[in-house]
């Protein structure tokens, strides 16, 4: 989808304004600068960004794992900002409507692979106003593990696995429980190219069948793998360019 089409839909999930600093110490570093990105049902938008652009922290604010700074900038998805109400509902939105896939695989090293992918579904069973049950999250995580070619990897623990293997399970995971935006940092970071490459097919494919996609990365090759590409500068989104297809 073009920037027309995103112009005239609603955004799905919408980054506005966006400032977070960091401080070490008595300096502060202003990561994002007023960051806007607005990101419609069914579109694949790609962030690029040199080492250092603050791309992970977009994403982590997207995602509402970490916050703008106070009183500058918002999140909305569907619509309602994603952190003006109360918990509760900024954990069902981190739990089930987004995916995450972190730039590090972040996966649980005493929890074998079946288990790291249930992991957000199980989450579901021990806050029950998400709302899934263990034997369900069992079942789809296997099925998604299976799709992805990790059948025989299971019972395996992450330090088993190979990058690729790792990064396919960090994405089953981000998926177990069906959710509406998958937010990969780097999903291809720490992979070969043609490993790569296979982790883009599966989000290709899942992408082909409706899902949304942020992903952020540093290479323009991996970049036009999506509809859209947008690029962070000096803190801020600036339109990149558009892919010919
Ligand atoms: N928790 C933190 N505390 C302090 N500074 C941080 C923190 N997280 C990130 N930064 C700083 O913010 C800047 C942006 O970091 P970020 O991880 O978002 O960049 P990036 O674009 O994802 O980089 P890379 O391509 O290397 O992953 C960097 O200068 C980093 O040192
Ligand atoms: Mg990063």
């Amino acid at each position: 989808m073009g920037d027309a089409a995103a112009a005239q839909a609603p955004a799905l999930l919408s980054a506005r304004g966006v400032h977070k600093t960091y401080s070490f110490g008595a300096i502060p570093v202003e990561v994002l600068r007023g960051a806007d990105l607005e990101v419609v049902q069914g579109e694949w938008v790609a962030v690029l960004g040199s080492s250092g652009s603050g791309k992970s922290t977009l994403l982590h604010v997207m995602g509402g794992l970490d916050k703008p700074d106070r009183g500058r900038g918002e999140i909305c998805f569907q619509g309602a900002p994603i952190a003006t109400t109360h918990g509760a509902r900024l954990d069902a939105y981190r739990n089930r409507d987004i995916g995450f896939v972190f730039q590090f695989y972040h996966l649980l090293p005493e929890l074998d692979v079946l288990e790291n992918a249930m992991l957000p579904a199980m989450v579901g069973n021990w806050f029950p106003w998400l709302g899934t049950r263990a034997d369900e999250a069992r079942d789809s995580a296997r099925a998604l593990l299976e799709s992805f070619g990790l059948g025989h990897r299971l019972t395996h623990r992450p330090a088993q696995l190979s990058g690729g293997e790792r990064q396919r399970v960090a994405i089953a995971r981000a998926l177990a429980n069906t959710p509406k935006v998958l937010l990969a940092d780097e999903p291809t970071g720490n992979l070969d190219v043609k490993t790569g490459e296979g982790i883009l097919d599966l989000l290709s494919e899942r992408h082909a069948r409706g899902l949304t996609v942020v992903m952020v990365t540093h290479d323009p090759a991996v970049a036009a793998r999506a509809d859209r590409v947008v690029k962070l500068t000096d803190g801020r989104v600036e339109v990149a360019f558009e892919i010919e297809r």
